[in-house]
């Protein structure tokens, strides 16, 4: 049986940055209530012609780069991202597949908020698991400033730019085998979280009448409140599946959405800091790409070392959740 080897990351963080003073002049909030909140410092933000499959295509060179395969050799393409360059088609995934020249290989889009990139990562292990295919490069690349609405201080301070990408290869040693990976939604918490224009769910003829629709929109206070008990339950769940607890794991990866929740999930699973990544200082919350971008960062700092197992934790608009136990296995 072929087993799926989590081989490389990489990530592409935009230049300019957008900090909390900058907000506090476009809307009534304060660097002292977005920090205390969030954890938010600032985030950063594309430029006006910097596309997601942009930011996508840098983050996919590096993780090719350190995969330490050939670029001929990626056989898929999966894109998460809930801000694509074109809302139908084509895909995210199929540009970024072409500006890389990879060829004619399958590539596609999800769709699964926040929890994007443990979803993508789920479909690459069930695609080499079958024998299917042998190195997938999964991406999640967002340009949430794109659907953020600047004039409301529930959202704005949240969101930011940037993209993540792996490379996912077969192997036939288990050691290196990602070990688990959880999925789950349920659709009756919908209005949570939507982007409620732009769909066959809302008449065309409404668009213009409904200030800021096709922007993100939140219910944050209930959305948090679910949010701490999912990604709790949740790896909570995957842990025992797996005969592991806390201390077994060396890197807790969460979704970066609010320290707050970060810290909860940490603390119910009785974690050290040390074992806790938080990005959401420098980077806000980018959504799909927010898991790639953070692991991209302990890669770089060396804090990530090879045989490592990391715990991945993500919640999203959908609702969506999903869970992963991830050992870090480059190529040898
Ligand atoms: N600045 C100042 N005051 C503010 C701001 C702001 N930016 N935003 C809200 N407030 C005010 C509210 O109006 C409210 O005032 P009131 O008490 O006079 O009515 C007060 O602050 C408290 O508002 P809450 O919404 O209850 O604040 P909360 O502590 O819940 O923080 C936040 C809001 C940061 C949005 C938090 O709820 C959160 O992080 N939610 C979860 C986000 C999340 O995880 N989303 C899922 C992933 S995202 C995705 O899938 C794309």
């Amino acid at each position: 049986m072929a087993y799926a080897a989590f081989r490389s990351i990489g990530a592409y963080v935009p230049s300019k940055i957008l900090t909390n003073e900058d907000l506090a002049t476009m809307v009534d909030t304060s660097d002292e209530w977005i920090t205390k909140r969030t954890g938010i410092k600032e985030r950063h933000i594309a430029g006006e012609n910097e596309t997601t499959s942009d930011m996508g295509v840098e983050a996919a060179k590096l993780a090719i780069e350190r995969s330490g395969i050939d670029s001929s050799e990626i056989d898929m393409v999966i894109c998460a991202t809930i801000s694509p360059d074109y809302f139908c088609m084509p895909s995210t995934a199929t540009i970024i597949s072409t500006k890389l020249g990879l060829g004619n290989v399958t590539a596609f889009d999800i769709s699964a908020a926040c929890t994007g990139f443990v979803y993508i990562l789920s479909i690459a292990k069930a695609f080499i698991e079958s024998g299917m295919k042998k190195n997938i490069l999964i991406i999640g690349a967002e340009k949430l400033s794109a659907i953020t609405d600047y004039s409301d201080r529930g959202t704005c301070i949240l969101f930011g730019d940037g993209a993540g990408a792996a490379v996912i290869s077969a192997t036939d040693n288990k050691d290196e085998a990602i070990i688990d990976v959880h999925t789950g939604a349920d659709g009756s918490y919908a209005d949570l979280l939507m982007t409620p224009n732009g769909g066959t769910g809302s008449p065309h003829d409404s668009l213009d009448q409904e200030a800021g629709a096709c922007f993100m929109q939140m219910k944050g206070n209930e959305t948090f409140k679910v949010a701490v008990r999912t990604l709790t339950k949740d790896v909570v769940e995957i842990l025992a599946d797996n005969n592991l607890d806390g201390t077994d794991i060396n890197h807790f990866v969460p979704h970066q959405a609010n320290y707050r929740i970060i810290k909860a999930v940490g603390d119910a699973l009785k974690l050290t800091q040390k074992q806790v990544i938080v990005t959401v200082e420098k980077y806000g919350n980018t959504s799909g790409a927010s898991i790639p971008m953070a692991i991209n960062d302990i890669y770089e700092d060396g804090s990530l070392k090879e045989g490592e197992l990391m715990l991945l934790d993500a919640f999203g608009g959908g609702l969506t959740w999903g869970s992963a136990l991830v050992p870090f296995s480059p190529k040898k």
